[in-house]
């Protein structure tokens, strides 16, 4: 019997080893990985880059606490910022929901308010602050205590009635492309209108690119893509290519009037952490790979186009294939065919967190796949 706290459902497989996007199992099977170890892979797994810089940092400094000056972590906060003309500023953490938390508490902190607007089908984290703004019912629904009902208000992605955004809401949460539930991407321009509207009533403006950043749109920045200038951004998953890392990013008004201490985590930008940052960073900007996700998307688009009743949604290497049959049966279909995929919250999709070094070959053999299960 296993001793692990039953709260995963897992799919058959039983991991030993992985390297770029081949996962190897117990039993000798080569699988192919198409959910990019949950959008948390871009560079895919062992990359000598990545190897390279845990390796050394583990050498010459592997951790002290943010009680010490240490360079790594300005390399680390530069190469996140990447240049942005409008953010300053950034805080290592250790998880998107802790990245997320962050976020709200310094938006209810600046605004003296306590209202958090999100959109229906957004997920944001499983801690009790990230849970309680989460759109999605199925996991608002999991905490446990009722919390004040002041706390969240929800909107629909796109709507166009933004006056639950009013002079009481500290501030409006959007998740870059809602992907939990489904894969939704913001209609073109309303970012930039809620933005408008945050600016209007005093309210922060924040943008969770947990999964949607580090390059995963075409941007390093999701907004970059979305078309809209964040106040505070979240970014995790893909930062660290598997090394927990994450970040909250502000710009230098949101920093105004923020005390020592007022934030804080022990592991949070360790010099292993921020050294894996720099080096995911430098690998996906010198490997033109911000590129190569959208010559992704358009393979996969090309690949399934025609295909009775499927549709993609998405940008670059988050994308979901919305199918006739059901999430789970097409993705027990594809294992059986050695490639893995996501489900999402929607029944019909599937989720494709592709690795940006996916190859042409692999992404032909899913989507030939794909039609083969269909037929
Ligand atoms: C958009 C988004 N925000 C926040 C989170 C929470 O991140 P973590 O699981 O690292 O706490 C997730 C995780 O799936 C996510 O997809």
């Amino acid at each position: 019997m296993s001793a692990l706290f039953p709260v995963y459902p897992r799919l058959p497989i039983t991991l030993v080893r992985a390297e770029g996007t081949r996962l190897h199992t117990a039993d000798g099977r080569v699988i192919t990985d198409l959910y990019g170890a949950h959008a948390v892979c871009p560079l895919g797994h062992g990359h000598p880059a990545v190897v390279e810089a845990l390796s050394t940092a583990v050498r010459t400094l592997d951790f002290y606490s943010n009680s010490l000056v240490m360079p790594v972590q300005e390399e680390a906060a530069q190469a996140v910022l990447g240049g942005s003309a409008h953010l300053a500023y950034v805080h290592f953490v250790n998880s998107g929901t802790e990245a997320n938390e962050a976020a709200l508490h310094l938006a209810r902190k600046r605004t003296g308010r306590a209202t958090v607007v999100t959109t229906a089908g957004s997920f944001h984290g499983r801690t009790l602050g990230s849970l309680s703004v989460t759109g999605l019912p199925g996991y608002r629904g999991k905490i446990p205590v009722q919390v004040p009902a002041d706390w969240h208000r929800s909107l629909p992605l796109g709507a166009d009635d933004l006056s639950v955004i009013d002079e009481t809401v500290a501030c409006v949460l959007i998740e870059s492309v809602e992907s939990l539930g489904g894969i939704r991407v913001p209609p073109p321009g309303w970012l930039a209108r809620v933005e408008a509207r945050c600016r209007e009533v005093g309210a922060v403006f924040a943008l969770d690119e947990v999964q949607g950043g580090v390059g995963r749109l075409g941007t390093w920045f999701a907004h970059e893509t979305l078309g809209c200038t964040p106040d505070l951004v979240t970014l995790a998953k893909s930062l660290g290519n598997g090394f927990p890392v994450a970040a909250l990013v502000t710009t230098a008004a949101m920093a105004e009037g923020v005390a020592a201490g007022e934030l804080g985590t022990t592991f949070g930008g360790g010099p292993m952490a921020c050294a894996v940052v720099s080096a995911v960073a430098r690998t996906i900007r010198d490997e033109g790979l911000m590129a190569r996700v959208l010559d992704i998307e358009a393979r996969v688009r090309a690949g399934l186009a025609g295909l009775p009743g499927v549709e993609v949604r998405g940008r670059g290497a988050l994308l979901g294939v919305q199918t006739p049959l059901s999430a789970k049966a097409l993705q027990a279909a594809l294992l059986e065919r050695d490639l893995l995929v996501g489900t999402s919250g929607q029944a019909e999709t599937i989720r494709l967190l592709l690795p940006y070094v996916v190859s042409d070959d692999e992404l032909d053999r899913c989507c030939a796949a794909i039609a083969e299960v269909l037929s």
